[in-house]
């Protein structure tokens, strides 16, 4: 496993399936940790001693930037901001609500961006930004259409940031992820999951994605996950 000695990270989205392995491989690698989720009582089900603890609903615009700068402020520095926070939505276009169009675009892809935007003010030359899309992101799926338009969208956006920030040196991740036993489906906003086959082993999925995190990749698409 690589060294992450010494090195401070922001993973939002740690109370989460995928966003506490990733925080707890991080602090297994070496690394101080500030680790987000919605509230104290999600955060409770981090088993992560020692980490610093941030709280607060990512659909407010203000959140990210305040993240970042806590983070920061707690470690003296940052190496990484990882983005493994979002929702997801199913079912046919046409009986999409607004409240879920609006809570999809603010958490699968507002946030991220208002985040990346933020950590790029603070992270030097070596330092990496991090975000989940997933394979939607590649490949569109019916009765997921506006997930998917998110996911693409995050991915999109980070392709352009990677290029914009090769003079910084910092360095863009794009993690897409195919499906995943997370539970996530479960936790839908709306709608019922369709039938899907058995998904990929979180641990496993968190392990590549915190590789990447602390080597040198640019993204991991959703075929390079196994
Ligand atoms: N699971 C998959 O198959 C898969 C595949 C590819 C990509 N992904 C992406 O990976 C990311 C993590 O997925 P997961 O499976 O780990 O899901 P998860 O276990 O449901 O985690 C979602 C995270 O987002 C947070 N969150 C949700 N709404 C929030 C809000 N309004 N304000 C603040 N935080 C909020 C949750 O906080 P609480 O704990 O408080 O709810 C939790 O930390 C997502 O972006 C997902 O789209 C997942």
């Amino acid at each position: 496993m690589t060294d992450a000695s010494g090195q401070s990270f922001l993973v939002v989205g740690a109370s989460g399936a995928l966003g506490s392995r990733i925080a707890r491989g991080l602090a297994d690698a070496g690394a101080t940790v500030s680790a987000h989720g919605r509230s104290d009582e999600s955060l409770a089900r981090l088993d992560l001693d020692g980490a610093h603890r941030l709280t607060g609903d990512l659909r407010q615009p203000a959140l990210p930037q305040q993240l970042v700068d806590a983070a920061t402020q707690r470690h003296g520095r940052l190496d990484g901001v990882v983005y493994a926070a979002g929702v997801v939505a199913f079912g046919p276009a046409a009986r999409l609500d607004d409240d879920t169009l609006d809570d999809l675009t603010l958490l699968d892809f507002l946030a991220p961006v208002r985040l990346v935007r933020a950590a790029l003010g603070v992270l030097g030359p070596g330092g990496v930004v991090a975000a989940l899309t997933g394979v939607p992101a590649e490949r569109p799926f019916p009765n997921m259409a506006a997930y998917g338009a998110t996911k693409a969208a995050l991915s999109s956006y980070l392709t352009a940031v990677r290029v914009e920030s090769r003079r910084s040196k910092v360095r863009v991740l794009d993690l897409r992820p195919p499906h995943t036993e997370t539970g996530l489906a479960t936790r839908a906003i709306a709608g019922d999951p369709p039938s899907m086959p058995t998904g990929l082993e979180p641990d496993a999925v968190a392990a590549r994605c915190v590789a990447a995190i602390l080597g040198t990749d640019t993204e991991v698409a959703s075929g390079d996950f196994g």
